[in-house]
This record gives C-alpha cells, sequence and structure tokens, in this order.
C-alpha cells in the first residue's frame, strides 16, 4: 500500500505516490496529460496512471475551510468543498474507493516545508516558503529537524500574512506588462534585464494592495514594460533578501530549505549563499510540488530522492547514439526518453538540445520554439567543467535543476545560452549521476571537447512540456525536428 499526495484546483494539479520505505514511485503534473497548461484538476489521463499502484492513504496539499475562508476575505467567489472528504471527491470522484483510507490534509505553507526539507540532504535546516498566497500566509520560516524516530519536526519561526505578498505581486506585474499571470512569471524575469528599475519606489506601495485583483493598466502608463518589470525584480530582490536575513537571524541552521513559486525566480536566488552556507530547493517548488509535501507529511520520514526523473516513462536505452548524429548533422535535436522531469524544467529527457558553440544557433532555435528573440536558452554540462565555462553563485556550485544564474566566462564563444545581463541558468550533471543526458554530454564531450549542449524544454508553442510518444511524434510532424526515443 501506497500514500497518494494531491494538489490540485488552484493551478498546476498534480499528483505523488511514496510507498512506506520512503521511495517516490511516480510524480507529475495533470497539464502533461490533459495538454492544458497549468491545468488546475487532475485530468482522467493522470488519473489512469495512477491506477497502476494501490493506496491506504490519500494526503491533500492544503485545508479546504482555511482556502474557503481566504477566498471569502479577498472578495473571490470561487469557493469549493469545505472538507477533506468534500476536497477529495471533487476531485478523485468515483476513482479511487477504498473505505479504509486513510484522508488527511496539511496546512498550504507545511506542504511546501516538507516537499522540500524532506527531500532535502539536510539533517536539520532553516526553511523559507515564499508565495503567491497559500490560505492566509504569504511567507513562512520554519526550523526543521527530525526527532529520535526519524519523524520531520516543523517549528514556525515567523510568518507574513495576506494581502501583503511577494508572488502575488509579481503575478500582477506579470500581468499588467501583458504576460499570463501564474505562468510566465519567468519572462518577466528575463525581461528585467533589459531595462532600469526606475520606478522601484512607486511600485513599491503596490505590496500594500490586494493584488488579487490585478493592477490598473493605466498605473505608469508611459512606463515601458522592461523598466516596469526591471522595477518589480529590484522589488522581489530587495524583499526576498530581508526575509533571508530575518530567517537566518533566528540561527537555527546555516542550511536552507527554500519553497514557493518565488523560489523559482533563480536570478534572485543567485545571492542565497550571502546568507546560507548550503541551498537546496528541490526541482518543483511550487504548488505542484506539494503534492509530493502533503504525501511526505503523511510519510513523515525523509524521502528518498535522486532525481526529477519521477512522471510518464518511455521506455528503452537513453538514444545517445542517434542524438550525437543528429547534433553533429542537424545541429539540433529533440529528445524524448525516459521518465518525464517533476517540476517546470526540461533536465534532459524532455528536451530540445543544441550544439551551442557559435552565434546563429539561439536564432535557429527561437524560430523553431517561435518565441520572443530576447530570451535566451540555458546550457547543460558536466559538473567537472563548470568553473572552466560559469562563475557559480557561493551556494549554488552543483545546480543540477537549474535554480540559480551564473556569470558566463566565455560569452563571445557561447553567445546562445548568455542573457544580456552576461548570465546562464545553469544545469550542472554530476559524475556519479547515472541519467541519459550525463552519458550523453560525455560522448558529445569526447567527439568535440565541448562539455555542454544548450537545452530548452520539448514542447509545442502554447502546450506544455511532451509527455508521451504521440506527443513526440506531433512535434517531429509540426517542427521537422527529429524527436529520439
Ligand atoms: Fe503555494
Amino acid at each position: 500500500m501506497n500514500i497518494l499526495g494531491i494538489s490540485a484546483g488552484f493551478h498546476d494539479a498534480a499528483a505523488t505516490v511514496i510507498n512506506h520505505t520512503g521511495e517516490i514511485l511516480f510524480a507529475g503534473h495533470s497539464e502533461r496529460y490533459s495538454k492544458r497548461k497549468n491545468d488546475a484538476n487532475l485530468c482522467n489521463e493522470l488519473l489512469l496512471e495512477l491506477c497502476k499502484w494501490q493506496y491506504d492513504t490519500v494526503a491533500f496539499y492544503e485545508r479546504p475551510w482555511m482556502h474557503n475562508l481566504q477566498q471569502l476575505y479577498s472578495g473571490q467567489r470561487d469557493i469549493g468543498p469545505w472538507t477533506t472528504k468534500g476536497v477529495l471527491n471533487k476531485h478523485l470522484g468515483a476513482w479511487y474507493q477504498n473505505p479504509a483510507r486513510i484522508e488527511v490534509c496539511y496546512s498550504h505553507h507545511l506542504s511546501h516545508a516538507a516537499a522540500g526539507f524532506q527531500t532535502s540532504p539536510f539533517d536539520r535546516a532553516t526553511v523559507v516558503v515564499i508565495d503567491a498566497i497559500g490560505e492566509f500566509d504569504t511567507i513562512s520560516i520554519y526550523g526543521a529537524e527530525y526527532d529520535k524516530t526519524g519523524k520531520a519536526v516543523y517549528k514556525k519561526l515567523w510568518g507574513q500574512k495576506y494581502p501583503y505578498s511577494i508572488g502575488l505581486f509579481y503575478s500582477a506585474i506579470t500581468e499588467r506588462i501583458g504576460l499570463h499571470p501564474l505562468d510566465e512569471e519567468y519572462i518577466t524575469m528575463g525581461m528585467a534585464a533589459y531595462g532600469e528599475p526606475k520606478y522601484a519606489d512607486t511600485m513599491s506601495i503596490l505590496l500594500q494592495e490586494n493584488l488579487h485583483i490585478g493592477i490598473d493598466h493605466m498605473f505608469l502608463p508611459t512606463a515601458t514594460d522592461v523598466d516596469i518589470a526591471a522595477s518589480a525584480q529590484a522589488i522581489v530582490e530587495r524583499e526576498i533578501y530581508s526575509v533571508m536575513h530575518r530567517a537566518r537571524a533566528f540561527n537555527w541552521s546555516s542550511n536552507l530549505v527554500y519553497q514557493g513559486g518565488v523560489a523559482l525566480n533563480c536570478k534572485a536566488n543567485r545571492n542565497l549563499g550571502e546568507y546560507f552556507e548550503n541551498i537546496w530547493i528541490m526541482p518543483s517548488p511550487g504548488d505542484s510540488g506539494s503534492s509530493l509535501g502533503a504525501a511526505a507529511l503523511a510519510y513523515r520520514g525523509q524521502i528518498n530522492f535522486e532525481h526529477a526523473y519521477l512522471g510518464r516513462e518511455i521506455g528503452g536505452e537513453y538514444p545517445v547514439d542517434a542524438l550525437i548524429n543528429s547534433l553533429l548533422r542537424d545541429r539540433i535535436s529533440g529528445v524524448a526518453s525516459g521518465r518525464a522531469e517533476f517540476g517546470p524544467r526540461a533536465l534532459g529527457n524532455r528536451s530540445l538540445l543544441a550544439d551551442p558553440r557559435g552565434p546563429d544557433i539561439k536564432d535557429t532555435v527561437n524560430e523553431i520554439k517561435h518565441r520572443q528573440k530576447f530570451r535566451p536558452f540555458a546550457p547543460v554540462i558536466l559538473a567537472e567543467h563548470v568553473d572552466q565555462y560559469f562563475d557559480m553563485p557561493r551556494g549554488f556550485h552543483s545546480s543540477p535543476y537549474m535554480q540559480s544564474v551564473g556569470r558566463c566566462l566565455r560569452p563571445d564563444l557561447y553567445p546562445a545560452i548568455v542573457h544580456v545581463d552576461g548570465t546562464s541558468r545553469v544545469q550542472t550533471v554530476s559524475a556519479d549521476s547515472s541519467s541519459g543526458i550525463r552519458k550523453l554530454l560525455e560522448a558529445w564531450c569526447r567527439l568535440t571537447g565541448c562539455p555542454m549542449l544548450l537545452n530548452t524544454s520539448l514542447n509545442i508553442r502554447g502546450e506544455p512540456m511532451v509527455n508521451c510518444r504521440a506527443d513526440a511524434d506531433r512535434f517531429e510532424r509540426l517542427y521537422g525536428v527529429e524527436v529520439h526515443s
């Protein structure tokens, strides 16, 4: 029997399956199955996948009654069931009926904290959660450790309540500049490097407002989008560092576990090493990762977390030779092999890969992906070579999940993977990784002397990442790029 953790009902619904020895059997996003970006509900295709296992416990990632109270308080009308049983019936329906099953729910921020701490390598850590809003919480600081029985114990050290919210502020700004909130904040972060933070003081007042209803589109009517983005980025960095300073001052631990959607701001993350010595941000720190957090709280102990390849399986050996041939011939190739990544980033199993050398490859890949020309791509590199190419920030020498940016030391040679501010969002792959991307990088380096590849997510424009082989076939047909499995 196993534990099923669920996060659903807001955005990015996900499910995680853990057995009773702390192994993760599955973790996946609903959107990858339904093809609806940020799907808020568990779709039938994902529920079908979940039928592979039996469950004695089902854990939900937040307390429905607290969520409803917050919705009413903030003037929202989207009220769901008030009880755990009600909310599980809503999301699971008749799919899984086990009269003996235990049904539990946990606080939204505690689920975030558990997803981070119980997958981290630490026995004791300061846990910081920053998101848009979870029930009434927008920032939480916990002291976390394991007791003598191995159970994770969390002590709340400090918290911030709605309406002040760093995450809601950044999402409202994302909408103000014409992007999709709760989805395209990473584009706002990329645009920030092109602007000047000249409105930071003026925009700071927004932090105290109810940003659930967005920002008036006439706010700063003459300001350019890039200056608004730069000002917002400056504000959130200042606010995040203030939280980190506060968290460190509790002197609980110099190990940081950082969770919540704001933890995906890899540009802000570059300075976390000023406050903490060791940093862990799991690959899915947002609400979808809280499906793992809820399951972890029900399990209670440390989870065996080795990698992010936890979703839908495409069987067979990782196609190293086929990829090398395509990369040498076309300089670009897709891969859909092994288990899909849990989290928003493609880490080599559902990736579009390219030779990062030279000035023209960025435009080629941008054309295929139909995306804004200003956006750079990320490098994936053999970890033992990272210092030759990137100045990595303190605390992020190893960056397996692209959680921070490092300064590129050779932008002249690799312009495709460098942002306008001189940084790159680096994925390192360590020598002890048994992943396919490790084998591919080793073969690529042996042949070319280059230890890295350009890595971007394999997805059709406007759709979530490729999940199964049929998705990969559609990608091939639409874009004329081979996708190997
Ligand atoms: Fe959250």
